[in-house]
C-alpha cells in the first residue's frame, strides 16, 4: 500500500514533511478564514477558560492563529509544530501582535520538551491528526498529551469527521466506478486550486492531492486517516483520559453523524 507521497519520493522524506510547505499554506481555505479562526479559539475559552486552565499547549499549532490570540485571551501558551517555515510565520505573528508564545520545533509524537503534568490544556486544532502510516503511533501521540497534562487537566482534539466526510457526493468525472473520489475548485490566496480526496476504505485513509489550477507542476500530496466519533473515544481511553463531550462544530452543538467535525473534549483525572 502507497503511503508515501510523490514529494516524498524525491526527498526521501515522509509526506508531513513535504507537504506542510507554500502551497498548502497558500491552497487551505480555512487559513485565511478569520470567522472560523475566531470561532475556533472562542471555543477553546468556552471549554476550558484561561483562568481555570491558564497553561495551554497548542499541539501541531502550524503559522500560530489559534496560539497568538489564545496568548492574547490570557493562556500561558506553548506550541509545537514540525515545519520551521509554519513556525517562523508563527513567531512573527505573535510579535507582530506583542504576544508571548513558546513556539517549540518538535514532532507531536515525542513532547520530551515538556515535562509531566505541565499542561491545564492541550488543543490539536484542524485535523492535525492521523497522518502516520502507523496507527500505534496515532495513540503514541494522545499517550504524550496524557503525559504532558496535569490531573484536571484537558484534550480538546478536532478532527474532520469520517462519517460526514462519507456523505459527499463523489465527483464523477473520470472518476472509476466503485472510488471515492471528491474533487472541488477552491479559490485562495488569488489563486484558485484543485483539491482531489481519494479515500480508501480499507485504511479509512484520503489521498489529498492539491494542485495549482494555473500551473499544475505546482501540486503535493497528502494520506491522512480520518476518523469516525468512536475511533477517537477508543484512542483517548486507551490514553487513560476520560471523554467529557463531544461536539459537532464551534459553536459547540452535539455530534450528529452529519456534523462536519469531531471536536472531542477528554480530561485527566484531578
Ligand atoms: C492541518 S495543519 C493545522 C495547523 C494548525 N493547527 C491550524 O489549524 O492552523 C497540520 C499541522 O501539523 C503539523 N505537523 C505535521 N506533522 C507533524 C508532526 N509529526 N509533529 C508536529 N507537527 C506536525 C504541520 O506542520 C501543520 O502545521
Amino acid at each position: 500500500m502507497d503511503l508515501v507521497s510523490a514529494g516524498a519520493a524525491e526527498t526521501g522524506q515522509p509526506w508531513w514533511v513535504d507537504f506542510f510547505g507554500e502551497l498548502y499554506a497558500e491552497a487551505d481555505i480555512e487559513f485565511r478564514d478569520r470567522d472560523l479562526t475566531a470561532a475556533m479559539v472562542a471555543c477553546v475559552r468556552r471549554l476550558a477558560p484561561p483562568d481555570k486552565h491558564p497553561r495551554l499547549l497548542d499541539l501541531a499549532c502550524g503559522q500560530g492563529r489559534h496560539a497568538v490570540p489564545l496568548a492574547a485571551a490570557g493562556y500561558r501558551v506553548s506550541a509545537v509544530d514540525l515545519a520551521p517555515g509554519y513556525l517562523s510565520r508563527a513567531r512573527d505573528l505573535a510579535a507582530a501582535a506583542g504576544q508571548e508564545v513558546d513556539f517549540v520545533r518538535g514532532d507531536m509524537r515525542d513532547l520530551g520538551a515538556f515535562a509531566d503534568g505541565s499542561f491545564d490544556v492541550v488543543t490539536s486544532l484542524h485535523t492535525s491528526f492521523g497522518f502516520f502510516p502507523d496507527a500505534a503511533d496515532d495513540q503514541r501521540v494522545i499517550d504524550e498529551v496524557r503525559r504532558v497534562l496535569a490531573p484536571g487537566g484537558l484534550l480538546i482534539i478536532d478532527v474532520l469527521n469520517r462519517d460526514a466526510f462519507l456523505r459527499q457526493t463523489s465527483e464523477l468525472l473520470g472518476v472509476q466506478r466503485g472510488q471515492f473520489v471528491v474533487r472541488n475548485y477552491f479559490p485562495s490566496a488569488g489563486r484558485l486550486f484543485l483539491h482531489e480526496e481519494v479515500f480508501d476504505p480499507l485504511t479509512s485513509r484520503i489521498r489529498w492531492t492539491v494542485t495549482d489550477a494555473a500551473d499544475a507542476t505546482r501540486t503535493t500530496v497528502a494520506d491522512y486517516r480520518i476518523f469516525s466519533a468512536h475511533e477517537v473515544l477508543a484512542l483517548v481511553r486507551a490514553a487513560g483520559l476520560r471523554p467529557e463531550a463531544v461536539y459537532g462544530d464551534f459553536s459547540l452543538s452535539p455530534f450528529t453523524a452529519h456534523a462536519s467535525n469531531v471536536i472531542c473534549v477528554a480530561s485527566v483525572a484531578k
